[in-house]
C-alpha cells in the first residue's frame, strides 16, 4: 500500500520516519512557485506518520497511518497526484525529484556503513564506521544545517529516523537543546553525534 506524504514549505512538513519507504517525491508549482511538495511513500506495517506545523516552537502531531488515503500501487498514487495538476486553464505543474524509484543498492563496503539524508531527497552515502553525524554530511553534501560544530548552537538538530540504534551515547551539552521526549524520539545533534552501522537522518 501507498500513500501521499504532503509538505507546505512555512507551514507544516511530513516526516518520513520507520514503518514508510520513500518511493518518488515531487513538487508542486503553481505558476512557478513551489507550493508543496510530496513524497509517495510505501506502507511498511501500521506506523504513526510525524507531522510538524513549522510554529515556533514547533508542534509535533502523531497521526495513524489508518487515517491517510492509500493507493493499492505506485500508479494509483501517481494518478492522484496528477489530477492536481489540471485545474482549469490555471499555469500548474508537477515536477518529480527523483528521477528514479530507488537506486540498486551498493555491495557493502568492509568498515563502511551507510548514511540516508532523508530531507535531502534521500541522498544516501557511504563513510567510514563511528563517523561524526555533521562531519559526514559536511563532506558529503548530506546538507544538515548548522552554525557552530560545538554542541551550542542548535541548529544541527536532528532526527534518526531508523538505525538509533547505531547512534553514541547522547552528550551533556545534546541534553541542553533536546528534552527526554524527543531522544526518545530519535532526536540528536548532529555535531555531536557518531554512528556506527547505517542510519536515516532527517532534520
Ligand atoms: S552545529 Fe551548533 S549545536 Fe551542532
Amino acid at each position: 500500500m501507498f500513500v501521499i506524504l504532503t509538505s507546505k514549505p512555512g507551514q507544516y512538513r511530513t516526516e518520513i520516519g520507520p514503518g514508510l519507504r520513500a518511493v518518488e517525491a515531487w513538487d508542486y508549482l503553481f505558476y512557478g512557485r513551489v507550493r508543496a511538495h510530496f513524497v509517495i511513500a510505501e506502507l511498511q506495517g501500521e506506523p504513526r506518520v510525524r507531522v510538524i506545523d513549522e510554529v515556533e516552537p514547533p508542534v509535533v502531531n502523531e497521526v495513524p497511518s489508518k487515517f491517510l488515503e492509500k493507493y493499492v500501487d505506485l500508479d494509483a498514487a501517481r494518478r492522484s497526484l496528477q489530477s492536481l495538476s489540471r485545474f482549469g486553464g490555471m499555469d500548474i505543474a508537477l515536477v518529480q525529484q527523483t528521477p528514479k524509484p530507488a537506486e540498486p543498492e551498493a555491495p557493502p563496503e568492509p568498515g563502511k556503513i551507510a548514511i540516508t539524508f532523508v530531507s535531502n531527497g534521500g541522498k544516501r552515502v557511504r563513510v567510514a564506521k563511528d563517523s561524526n553525524l555533521l562531519r559526514a554530511s559536511l563532506r558529503e553534501s548530506g546538507g544538515i544545517p548548522f552554525k557552530c560544530g560545538a554542541g551550542l548552537c542548535g541548529t544541527c538538530k536532528c532526527r534518526i529516523v531508523q538505525g538509533l540504534e547505531h547512534a553514541d551515547a547522547v552528550k551533556a551539552k545534546e541534553r541542553k537543546h533536546l528534552n527526554e521526549a524527543e531522544l526518545a524520539a530519535g532526536y540528536r545533534m548532529a555535531c555531536q553525534t557518531f554512528v556506527a552501522g547505517d542510519v536515516s537522518v532527517s532534520w
